[in-house]
């Protein structure tokens, strides 16, 4: 785009550049949370709130930002979130997204609502790559995407569970939110699952979920959804300790400690408060990631330092990809992974497995 490094900016300020290039209604759909957009403020506040209990006269010369997740080898305990819809933000969509993860070592997660193909996301990846999965009403139809993602060669399922129905956003309602005629849900392409633009007196998107996603899922569909696939299920959504022990009883590999953005049910907590109960009561059971307002590198300690193994960033990175396609996306990674460098080096913490909840405790 502009002589602008966009590495130098502060993801605030590649917020700013986002909102003036994308139009208002995908300007709208990813900004927005649900009702009166508490929970999407509190994600960040909450995060900021913590203070950082800093080490000094720790040898930080250099520092390993590497770690695994679920096994897998990655650059950065940083990995970009399921969102929907990149081509909103860019003609290049998902494409440039994981191509950007690539740039950084870093997870990606598809959406089941991508505008992009998963063949075409993993033929682009160089990093693992794992899906999100909304289960449909139809179970046929389901199961027939997960097999499609499965020979994909998605190494990982990531159930969201938060969102039986679609929160009320009330931007998109105004603005009667649609895809336009040449974008659809790549991955259910031809079974009539379309967002439909036009003609609908509400969220296109809410609409959507009303008639095509399940809402009766339950726990024991997890068993369901794992007797399909080989691969592991990680559920996202979680806010509570004991959901997150029922996640366990279940057999989950993982969960996503999440309120969906800020998205679905207003006024629920934001997720750096309830992390720390949910790791205490997994006690190193299953990983637990997170996601929700992660803004700064500083946050991103703060999570692992309450025992996240790593941290999902949504809307950063489609911010990135509406300002700059690609390089935008890994310029808001860049961002994240200088700014967690530095606080790491701060913090006394040359190393991932060096953070620990003594750097949150005076
Ligand atoms: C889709 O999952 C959304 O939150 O819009």
């Amino acid at each position: 785009m502009s002589e602008v490094d966009l590495t130098t900016l502060s993801l605030a300020e590649l917020e700013r550049v986002a909102s003036e290039r994308l139009p208002p209604m995908a300007w709208d759909y990813y900004a927005s949370g649900a009702d009166d957009e508490r929970t999407l403020a509190d994600n960040v506040r909450a995060w900021r709130e913590r203070a950082l209990h800093y080490r000094v006269l720790v040898d930080v010369a250099t520092r390993d930002l590497s770690t695994t997740i679920l096994g897998a080898p990655v650059a950065m305990p940083i990995a970009v979130a399921p969102t929907a819809f990149h081509r909103l933000a860019h003609p290049d969509g998902e494409r440039a997204t994981v191509a950007a993860a690539g740039d950084h070592g870093a997870l990606f997660i598809l959406s089941s609502l991508s505008n992009t193909p998963i063949e075409d996301v993993v033929a682009a990846a160089r990093g693992p790559v794992w899906f999100q999965l909304y289960v449909y009403r139809d179970r046929a139809a389901t199961e027939a995407l997960v097999r499609r993602v499965e020979a994909a060669g998605a190494t990982a399922l990531v159930l969201t569970v938060d969102a039986p129905q679609l929160g009320r956003r009330e931007r998109d309602v105004r603005n009667r939110f649609a895809l336009p005629a040449d974008l659809g849900v790549a991955n259910l392409a031809g079974t009539g699952f379309a967002v439909t633009p036009g003609a609908i007196a509400e969220s296109g998107l809410a609409a959507y979920f009303a008639s095509l996603i399940d809402p009766s899922l339950s726990w024991r569909d997890l068993a369901w959804l794992r007797g399909i696939t080989r691969l592991p299920v990680i559920v996202k959504g979680v806010i509570r300790a004991d959901d997150a022990r029922r996640a366990i009883d279940h057999g989950a590999a993982g969960i996503v400690v999440s309120n969906h953005g800020g998205r679905q049910l207003d006024t629920s907590p934001a997720t750096a408060t309830v992390l720390p109960a949910i790791t205490a009561a997994v006690a190193g059971q299953l990983e637990v990631l997170v996601d929700g307002g992660i803004r700064r590198g500083t946050d991103v300690i703060k999570a692992l330092a309450l025992g996240a193994r790593a941290v999902l960033v949504g809307r950063p990175v489609l911010w990135g990809l509406a300002a700059a396609g690609r390089a935008g996306a890994a310029a808001a990674l860049a961002i994240l992974r200088r700014e967690l460098d530095l606080a790491m080096a701060l913090c006394g913490a040359p190393s991932i497995a060096a953070i620990d909840r003594g750097l949150l405790e005076p």
